[in-house]
């Protein structure tokens, strides 16, 4: 798996205290029409939970420099809850799910359906509100490393 090259994502949901996040490359395009992508959480998370009770998330899809924010959602530097949103620029679109205003792009969702499979859940989420950052090489996952494309 981790062979498969993925765009790094911070899925969120929540607001205020109860925001919880997490860095995630499993996430999909599903359909156009309508407009659907699926994500793959770990049930045994924090940022689960936050996903299920509101029944909506965002997929915040990080650009290079947005790093330090896909290590902090990741646990990395030690940060938990809601502390994880400290440091960065976070504020919500349509859902209440927060939006990373320098991401490359921020996807609002509403849950469509939820699958249990093995450690995770499926979210399928319908897309309410896009908001497209500045345009800027994207952070990309690959053998255990970030990368970039620039
Ligand atoms: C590059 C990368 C990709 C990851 N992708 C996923 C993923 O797709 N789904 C998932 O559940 N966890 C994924 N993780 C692990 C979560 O980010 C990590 O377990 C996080 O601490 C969960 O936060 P929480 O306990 O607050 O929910 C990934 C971690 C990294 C570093």
């Amino acid at each position: 798996m981790g062979l498969l090259t993925g765009a790094v994502t911070v899925i969120t949901a929540g607001h205020g205290e109860t925001a919880r996040g997490l860095t995630a490359t499993a996430v999909c395009s599903v359909s156009i029409a309508p407009p659907t992508l699926l994500v793959c959480v770990n049930r045994n998370g924090e940022a689960h939970h936050a996903i299920a009770d509101n029944g909506a998330f965002c997929v915040n899809i990080l650009a290079e420099q947005n790093r330090p924010v896909a290590d902090r959602f990741a646990g990395r530097a030690g940060a938990k809850g809601s502390e994880k949103f400290l440091g960065a620029d976070w504020g919500p679109l349509v859902t209440g799910a927060p939006a990373l205003g320098d991401a490359l792009v921020s996807i609002d969702c509403t849950i469509a359906e939820s699958v249990e499979a093995y450690t995770h859940t499926v979210f399928f989420g319908t897309v309410l509100a896009v908001r497209l950052g500045p345009s800027q090489p994207p952070l990309v996952h690959f053998d255990r490393a970030y990368r970039s494309l620039a």
